[in-house]
């Protein structure tokens, strides 16, 4: 039996933080940052992590032609969750009203929709579960210092969703996962660290600023990524029996638009077969490539029967890939119009906060 995408939907926040918002927030200009990473906006949340998740997830139900009681499982790939439990999945289960699912979080950070897709495929394919929604959410900016030009100007919030559904054909071309490679490499997990939201220290009213912002080394994971993302996808491929000529798109990990180019021109993937969607989104991390998909399917980039390949890399490290032949339906059943209450704050105001608390590492 096989496990293929039926529905899929995005929330990108209305508001946006440009290159030029940057720079009159720390020393950057848009020319560096657009040519270092490809991004000229990223997406900030003036809400919740459940509030882009729920909105990513109706969209998706409605492309599947679902409601939410049809679901049997939710998972949900997040490393920036509200709370530790219950985890962010049950709270969108309480907010869906899908009450006949079952509910788990899912750490791999920006690996962890890979991660999570590579999990649903398999519960779908043996029979424990008919109809999963795979949800990557963050509101990483919660979790970023606007105040070091180092970090703050490659995230953004966001969040992806798909249905996966079982199809009861098998072999030949039958759609559903080909191939897949997960794998760690918890030796270099200090490239890429959150130190604070967990059980590690002491326990303290206070939040201590510079344990709380997230920190990564930026030439030696972008090095990773490269490496980790194409010998990921080779690996995929190889238990696929294809080749990367058999390859109709990619929809990779949106981190730096100069780490995707490298990964997939070492593959031997042109451009125009490769989707990229960081220049008005930023880095979401575990959102980043189920919003990336939906504009691929949105775009019309994706056809019945095409073999779709998914890549990341993360903090852990972490990398995965998944080789999928998609099904046959590339248009929504239905749709929705959901999306979240417009806000009430500029995009300033929503960062204020944070530039605050932050303010007394730059005294
Ligand atoms: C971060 C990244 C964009 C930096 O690009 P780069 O080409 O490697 O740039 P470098 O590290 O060589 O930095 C060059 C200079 O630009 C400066 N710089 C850094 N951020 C800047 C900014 N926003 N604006 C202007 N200059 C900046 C640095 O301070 C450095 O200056 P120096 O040479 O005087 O020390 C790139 O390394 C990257 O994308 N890495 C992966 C990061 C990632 O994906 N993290 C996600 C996982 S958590």
């Amino acid at each position: 039996m096989g496990a293929v995408i039926t529905g899929w939907g995005k929330c990108r926040p209305p508001l946006s933080l440009t290159n030029a918002d940057l720079e009159s927030l720390v020393d950057t200009d848009d020319e560096w940052i657009l040519e270092r990473t490809g991004i000229s906006a990223r997406g900030i949340c003036h809400l919740e992590t459940t509030d882009m998740a729920e909105v990513a997830a109706r969209h998706a139900l409605a492309a599947a032609g679902l409601a939410a009681t049809d679901l049997d499982l939710i998972v949900m790939a997040t490393v920036s969750p509200e709370i530790s439990c219950p985890s962010n999945a049950c709270v969108l289960q309480e907010r869906l009203g899908a009450v006949n699912a079952g509910a788990f979080d899912l750490n791999a950070a920006c690996s962890g929709f890979v991660y999570g897709l590579s999990t649903a495929t398999s519960l779908v394919s043996s029979g424990v579960a008919q109809r999963v929604l795979l949800v990557g959410v963050e509101k990483l900016h919660f979790l970023i210092d606007y105040r070091d030009r180092n970090t703050c100007v490659l995230f953004g919030d966001g969040a992806g969703a798909v249905i996966i559904e079982n199809d009861p054909r098998s072999g030949g071309d039958a759609p559903g996962v080909l191939g897949v490679d997960l794998g760690a490499d918890g030796v270099a997990g200090s490239t890429m660290v959150i130190p604070t939201l967990g059980t590690r220290g002491e326990l303290s009213a206070d939040r201590d600023p510079a344990q709380h912002r997230l920190h990564f080394e930026g030439q030696a994971v972008f090095k990773i990524a490269v490496k980790g993302m194409s010998e990921s996808v080779q690996r995929a491929l190889q238990r696929a029996g294809l080749t990367s000529d058999d390859v109709d798109v990619v929809v990779p990990h949106q981190a730096n638009e100069r780490i995707i180019r490298a990964a997939t021109r070492r593959l031997g993937v042109d451009d125009d077969r490769v989707v990229v969607n960081i220049e008005t989104h930023g880095n979401t991390s575990a959102a980043s490539v189920p919003m990336a998909l939906c504009d691929a399917v949105t775009d019309g980039r994706i056809s019945p029967g095409d073999v779709v390949v998914f890549t990341a890399f993360g903090g852990g490290v972490t990398w995965g890939s998944v080789v999928l032949r998609w099904g046959d339906r590339v248009t929504p059943i239905t749709t929705s119009d959901v999306e979240l209450p417009a806000p009430t704050v500029d995009v300033y105001e929503v960062l204020a906060e944070n530039r605050a608390f932050f303010q007394p590492l730059y005294d």
